[in-house]
């Protein structure tokens, strides 16, 4: 164990990103604990994942998005991960596969990717039309009247193919309210869709149901855990028939968050579906889309509500299943598509790299961005296909964040502290040499200050990502555009993105966090036992 100490200099100085003044508060300093022995957990290396929402799918059409070239760009830069299809509607939809479709078992349909390519007027079109469309899935939403979507093998097509060119890992979420008179899970048309993708060779894993603690609210039916278990282990049973899916993964039960009877539905599957899953997934949001402000999205408060909801997740899938992975199989900063005009702005980033730093560390395996692209405003990639803050956040997460987590605690008595966010990982290997670490650091704070690590810093070459708003001040939180280190990030091309070069530090520099701003330092020459 080392204990470092970390001054935090509150100043007046003007910074080059400082462009206020603010009143002196002095100095003080907290310490900070780092244990780089051996890491504290190891997490999968698809960590960082993301969703599309199954409301893509509720008009079919809108999946050729997922050819758009630049989509497929985009998605390639977060690789690896997985890509979840899912959400509310995947238990409205009905697979009604079109005769005209034919399958010819052992005929590969792989057309190569290029191929594949969304012709650029179509794109337009699609992108225009997408408008429209996400205000009809909203009115569904709020009356929660949901009607029921037959989609056909084109949904599956473009989803593997936009998985297996980007090189991601396709989850497809299937419809668990399609039930018998004696409400157990009637998986005849899970069994045909099964059938179609083996037919295919697609290559896959699977999951059943989306959030069953509120069937009753959307479907009026009410499905009890054990049940929902039971049904879990049918859909393995279905797998194991299967040569492709026999050894498939299946995920699971994809419940919301712990309040009130959604607890019993978590420890009701646990009794009688751990087996069948092989994580157990749940879903988290901070805030209610409808009613927050930009005070919740960085105040420390809220952001350590997911360690209270993540523990008491754990400690539930601990008792029944000790060891079981735990995943957050569909998260974002705010319910209900997400907060508008902060979800899809800078600000959502203190929440995003938040969750990813607290989440690893207390021992979640995966967590899924909802979403990537499409519904809502909580999206990666906007409705012109253009990446938005947290994209660019996601993206120099996978490249300098390795899976081995070590130990950071941070301890200070001033309040003021706990706007400085810690989090330590090795470096990603991919792009470091071993020994390297990464700190992970967000500055929820208006005024300026550093952080300074003389034993860690002073030895080891530090290189700087910093991430802030590409406008000063509070207006700035609110901007759909930042600046890595200075430079407005954008795509060079549709098919090209940016070098995201670091600053190299000299030694025995202070990392430095400007106001309000999230940072990766990595610690090349660390030497750390933990990332050899
Ligand atoms: C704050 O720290 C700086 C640099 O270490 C030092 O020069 C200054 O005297 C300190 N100020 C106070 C009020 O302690
Ligand atoms: C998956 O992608 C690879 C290239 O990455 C390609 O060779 C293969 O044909 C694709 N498979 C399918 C089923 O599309
Ligand atoms: C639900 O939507 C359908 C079709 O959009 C409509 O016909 C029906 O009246 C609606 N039901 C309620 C209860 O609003
Ligand atoms: C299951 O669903 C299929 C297709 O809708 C239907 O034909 C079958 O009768 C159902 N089975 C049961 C037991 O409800
Ligand atoms: C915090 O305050 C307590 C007593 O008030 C003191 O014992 C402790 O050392 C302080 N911790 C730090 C990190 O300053
Ligand atoms: C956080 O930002 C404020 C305002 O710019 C700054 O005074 C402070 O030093 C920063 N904190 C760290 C640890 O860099």
């Amino acid at each position: 164990m080392m204990r470092i100490w970390v001054l935090w200099l509150f100043c007046s100085q003007t910074y080059e990103f400082d462009f206020r003044r603010y009143p002196d508060l002095g100095n003080f300093s907290g310490a900070v604990d780092v244990d780089l022995s051996a890491p504290i957990h190891r997490v999968d290396p698809r960590f960082l994942s993301v969703t599309i929402d199954a409301s893509l799918a509720a008009d079919e059409r809108f999946m050729f998005l997922l050819r758009s070239p630049k989509l497929r760009t985009l998605a390639k830069a977060l690789t690896p991960a997985f890509l979840r299809f899912g959400g509310t509607r995947q238990d409205f939809m009905v697979f009604s596969p079109q005769k005209s479709h034919q399958v010819q078992p052992g005929v590969s349909a792989a057309q190569s990717c290029e191929e594949l390519e969304l012709a650029l007027w179509l794109e337009e079109q699609l992108k225009k039309k997408w408008i429209q469309q996400q205000e009809v899935l909203l009115r569904e939403d709020l009356l929660k009247n949901y009607t029921t979507v037959q989609f056909t093998e084109s949904t599956v097509d473009l989803l593997h193919s936009f998985t297996n060119c980007s090189g991601m890992d396709l989850i497809f979420g299937l419809n668990a309210l399609l039930r018998t008179a004696d409400n157990i899970w009637n998986s005849s048309n899970a069994r045909m869709l099964l059938q179609y993708c083996e037919s295919r060779q697609y290559r896959m894993s699977w999951e059943l149901g989306n959030e069953p603690n509120s069937f009753e609210k959307k479907a009026g039916i009410r499905v009890d855990g054990n049940q929902l278990g039971q049904d879990f282990s049918h859909l393995r049973e279905i797998m194991s028939q299967s040569k492709l899916y026999r050894d498939a993964a299946l995920y699971g039960p994809d419940v919301g968050q712990p309040r009130g009877h959604r607890v019993d539905v978590l420890q009701g599957f646990l009794q009688s579906g751990a087996a069948a899953v092989d994580a157990c997934t749940w879903h988290h949001y901070y805030v209610n889309g409808r009613d927050t402000s930009l005070e919740d999205f960085v105040d420390p408060d809220v952001l350590d509500t997911l360690a209270l909801k993540t523990n008491e997740v754990l400690e539930e899938v601990n008792a029944a299943s000790p060891g079981k992975k735990v995943w957050l199989g569909e998260t974002s900063s705010a319910y209900g598509g997400g907060a508008v005009g902060l979800s899809d702005t800078f600000a959502a980033g203190f929440m995003w790299l938040d969750k990813l730093g607290l989440g690893a560390q207390l021992g979640l395996d995966v967590v899924m961005r909802q979403v990537f692209v499409g519904s809502g405003s909580y999206h990666l990639v906007d409705n012109n296909l253009d990446p938005l803050p947290d994209y660019w956040l996601s993206v120099l997460y996978k490249k300098l964040v390795g899976p081995e987590v070590l130990k950071i605690e941070v301890s200070s008595n001033f309040t003021q502290s706990r706007k400085v966010r810690l989090y330590l990982h090795c470096a990603n290997k991919q792009s470091y040499r071993s020994g390297a670490v990464t700190f992970i650091s967000m500055n929820l704070s208006k005024k300026p200050a550093r952080i300074s690590v003389p034993g860690l810093v002073s030895s080891s070459t530090v290189e700087a990502f910093v991430l802030q708003s590409e406008q000063p001040g509070e207006e700035g939180l609110y901007s759909r555009s930042v600046k890595l280190n200075g430079d407005l990030l954008k795509m060079v091309d549709d098919k090209t993105l940016p070098d995201l070069e670091g600053a190299r530090l000299p030694p025995a520099e202070h990392l430095q966090l400007p106001a309000h701003s999230l940072a990766f330092f990595v610690l090349a020459d660390a030497g750390a036992a933990a990332c050899q």
